[in-house]
């Protein structure tokens, strides 16, 4: 069962199961938006739209959804219609519509992760306003995969065993990403990609689903089910040979489609430019208005699902309990080294073969995730021979420091070669060792530019650990879910 009532991206159901209850709820809301009518005794509501990327069908069809609930309304389309402008935040801006009342708020952006954004500052700020994803930039479209399936539903019946075809800008679209994040729950999708050089999908998105073909050609397109067409966002392609490059390059035509299978459905999330030719625009193989129909139910489903039930904030992550793995304590007499290049200190703590040159880095991050204040004593010994590893160290010593473990695994995590070892004041020495942290606060820098996290001052930055066996492993940003590679991350960090 998904239990939140924020819609946020197609990421955050457990299961096929759970998508599929809340396509059904869709279609039980077909009559009703045929009717433009409410489920009998729905309670009187607020839906705050708030649009910053233009819209026809999301923004019209949550208007419509509203008023067929008879909930109250309240449209802002264009930032330049709001503060924002004025470089007011978006946590504020949040604040303010939450205080004039909103209980839904329908969020478009082309900050990656903002709507995850807004909800996390309204559950801090103790409200309960669901917060429904209309478009977050290259990111996430939820409620149009919702509806992408109610239409896969009706035509064909079923949401398994489909060959599937997604084609166009597979690279800066979210609806095609957001699709296939979702089919990865349903059994026995097989999936084919068609994208030109340059607007391909990224690897990250295609983990878990079965791409049994990735083509630059339609014709790899013959044997699907479904052809799933997406326009080129040439809103967001700043390279101008990529741009001139992909116009024209796909066309779905009669002929086109006459080669495809019999049964085959075009849908496309639309605007079409020009991928749709006239020639099929009433053919009943292409679907792609009755699939901008199933907006109206299926967000009149998600929003009376948020209504009828007690709210259910998602959180953030959370620290990890339990990260020291062991504490091996070493009778400072017994050690045996002599000590060079630094004054030994009796409490406190040691971080010792820190990569070359990176102690600095090292303290910068200690200061943010701990209160060691910039005057605090310590000494950074740059540039030592190591004993243990051939080649250079750093070393830092903080004396009367115990460090917070989330903060030791932290580090850590960014610099693996290093060893932590605790002076508690008693001859003795522990060398201590953690697990890697399940997330990583508040010290990278999201590489994405268009990330919610490096246009917000109060968004701090979160970033989950793909694989927690893996020193060095990918980190997904909580907030615009894109991955990267730790090198990168760390590299940012010491630049
Ligand atoms: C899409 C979007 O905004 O992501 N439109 C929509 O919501 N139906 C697709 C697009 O703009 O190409």
């Amino acid at each position: 069962m998904y239990p939140y009532s924020h819609i946020l991206s197609t990421n955050d159901f457990p299961d096929g199961a759970s998508i599929h209850d809340m396509v059904v709820a869709g279609q039980k809301m077909v009559p009703y938006a045929l009717a433009r009518s409410a489920p009998t005794g729905f309670p009187t509501k607020k839906g705050t739209l708030l649009f910053l990327e233009p819209s026809t069908r999301t923004l019209g069809s949550f208007m419509q959804a509203m008023l067929n609930l008879m909930m109250r309304t309240h449209q802002i389309s264009g930032a330049e219609g709001t503060s924002l402008v004025k470089k007011e935040s978006f946590a504020d801006t949040a604040r303010m519509l939450a205080d004039q009342g909103a209980d839904v708020l329908v969020l478009r952006s082309g900050l990656e992760g903002g709507a995850r954004w807004m909800a996390e500052v309204l559950e801090d700020y103790g409200r309960e306003v669901t917060v429904l994803n209309g478009g977050d930039g290259r990111n996430q479209h939820p409620t149009q995969t919702m509806l992408d399936l109610l239409t896969i539903l009706i035509k064909k019946g079923r949401l398994d065993n489909l060959h599937i075809g997604l084609v166009g800008d597979l690279a800066n679209g979210r609806t095609a990403v957001s699709l296939i994040q979702a089919l990865r729950h349903f059994e026995n999708i097989r999936v084919t990609l068609v994208a030109p050089k340059g607007a391909e999908m990224l690897s990250q998105y295609k983990a878990g689903i079965n791409v049994v073909c990735e083509s630059e050609s339609m014709e790899a397109l013959k044997e699907c089910d479904v052809i799933y067409v997406t326009r080129f966002q040439l809103e967001r392609i700043a390279d101008v040979a990529l741009r001139l490059a992909v116009q024209g390059t796909y066309v779905f035509n009669k002929k086109f489609l006459d080669i495809c299978k019999p049964d085959v459905i075009v849908m496309h999330p639309l605007p079409s430019v020009e991928e749709i030719d006239p020639d099929i625009k009433n053919d009943p193989r292409m679907v792609a208005f009755e699939q901008a129909r199933y907006g109206i139910p299926t967000r009149m489903a998600l929003i009376a699902r948020a209504l009828l039930n007690p709210f259910v904030g998602i959180g953030r992550p959370r620290h990890d309990a339990d990260l020291l793995i062991n504490a091996e304590s070493i009778r400072i007499e017994d050690r045996g080294k002599p000590v060079k290049h630094f004054q030994p200190i009796t409490t406190g703590t040691v971080i010792d073969h820190l990569p070359p040159n990176r102690a600095i880095a090292a303290l910068h991050l200690l200061e943010q995730l701990t209160s060691i204040g910039d005057n605090h004593p310590r000494q950074l010994v740059q540039l030592v021979r190591s004993r243990k590893y051939e080649g250079l160290k750093d070393v830092m010593l903080l004396s009367g420091i115990t460090l917070p473990d989330v903060a030791a695994a932290t580090l850590q995590f960014i610099f693996p070669e290093i060893t932590i070892n605790e002076f508690p004041g008693n001859e003795t020495q522990l060398k201590k060792r953690f697990h890697i942290p399940s997330h990583v606060f508040g010290v990278f820098r999201c590489l994405n530019s268009s990330c919610i996290t490096n246009a917000d001052p109060e968004a701090a930055t979160i970033f989950r650990v793909l694989d927690r066996s893996t020193p060095g492993s990918v980190c997904r940003c909580h907030y615009c879910e894109r991955d990267f590679p730790h090198d990168q991350l760390v590299a940012r960090l010491c630049a």
